[in-house]
C-alpha cells in the first residue's frame, strides 16, 4: 500500500472509521513513513484505538497492549515518560508499576490529583523488549501520536521525565541532571524536564541536593507556576 493510500485511511469523514469499535486493523498504517498529520484525530478514543492496531515500528510485534495514556483529557499538566514497562504493557495504563506509584506520591505531595490535574503518557506507546531505551526510529514512528495527544489535551505545562522524554519530544540531548527544574519553551508551550521516578527509586536519599530533594523543589515550582497561570 502506498503512503498516500495509508494516509487516506486516516480520513475520518466517514463515521465508519471514526468509531473505535469499527477500527479495522488491516487499515492502520504499517509504515512509519506514512505521515499522521496534525488534526488527524478528533478524539483520544480514536487515537487510542489506532494505537492498539499500530505496526509503524517493531515494538508492535511484541506488545500485549499499546499504552496510550491516563488521566484527565483536558488536564493542565501533561507528564511524558519514556515508554511502558512490564506492568504497563500488561494493564495498558502508563506509570502503574513502582515508578508510577512514586509518581502518584510526588503529585499528591503538592495536591495534584492524577485523575483531575494531570494527563500521563509516554514517548513510545509500546514496551521496548527488556525495558531497553526506545530506538530513534521507534520514537520517530510513534511521535505523531504524541503530538496529537498534546494537541488534543492542550496542556498548560508539559513535564518531561528523564532524558529520553526530553530528547524524544524536543531533540535536546543535554543531560537530565543539567536541565531538570528549568522552564523551557517547546512549540509555544511551557515545559520542564524532571528526573524520572525510576531514578529516584534507585537513589532513595532525601538529603538536600539529592534526587528526591531536587524533585521536591521541582514539583513545588510546577505547583506554583500552575497557580500563577490560573490567577
Ligand atoms: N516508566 C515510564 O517511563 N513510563 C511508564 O509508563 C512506566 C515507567
Amino acid at each position: 500500500m502506498s503512503n498516500g493510500e495509508q494516509l487516506n485511511l486516516f480520513d475520518q469523514s466517514e463515521p465508519r472509521r471514526s468509531t473505535p469499535t469499527n477500527i479495522q486493523p488491516e487499515l492502520i498504517p504499517t509504515s512509519a513513513k506514512a505521515p499522521i498529520p496534525p488534526g488527524t484525530y478528533k478524539t483520544m478514543e480514536t487515537l487510542a484505538a489506532h494505537c492498539q492496531s499500530c505496526h509503524r515500528c517493531e515494538l508492535g510485534e511484541s506488545r500485549t497492549h499499546a499504552v496510550v495514556g491516563r488521566g484527565h483529557l483536558q488536564a493542565p499538566i501533561m507528564i511524558i515518560g519514556e515508554g511502558p514497562g512490564q506492568n504497563e504493557d500488561e494493564t495498558g495504563l502508563p506509570f502503574v508499576g513502582k515508578a508510577g506509584q512514586l509518581l502518584e506520591k510526588i503529585l499528591d505531595s503538592v495536591n495534584l490529583d492524577s485523575e483531575q490535574d494531570v494527563y500521563i503518557c509516554n514517548i513510545v506507546k509500546c514496551r521496548p523488549p527488556g525495558n531497553r531505551v526506545p530506538a530513534t526510529e521507534e520514537i520517530a514512528a510513534c511521535k505523531p501520536y504524541l503530538l496529537e495527544q498534546i494537541r488534543l489535551v492542550d496542556p498548560k505545562i508539559i513535564l518531561l521525565t528523564g532524558a529520553t522524554a526530553v530528547k524524544g519530544l524536543t531533540g535536546d540531548k543535554r543531560g537530565i541532571t543539567k536541565i531538570r527544574g528549568t522552564w523551557m519553551e517547546w512549540e509555544g508551550r511551557l515545559s520542564m524536564p524532571i528526573l524520572h521516578p525510576a531514578y529516584l527509586l534507585r537513589n532513595p536519599s532525601r538529603e538536600q541536593g539529592k534526587p528526591k530533594w531536587l524533585m521536591w523543589q521541582d514539583i513545588q515550582a510546577v505547583r506554583a507556576k500552575l497557580e500563577e497561570m490560573r490567577s
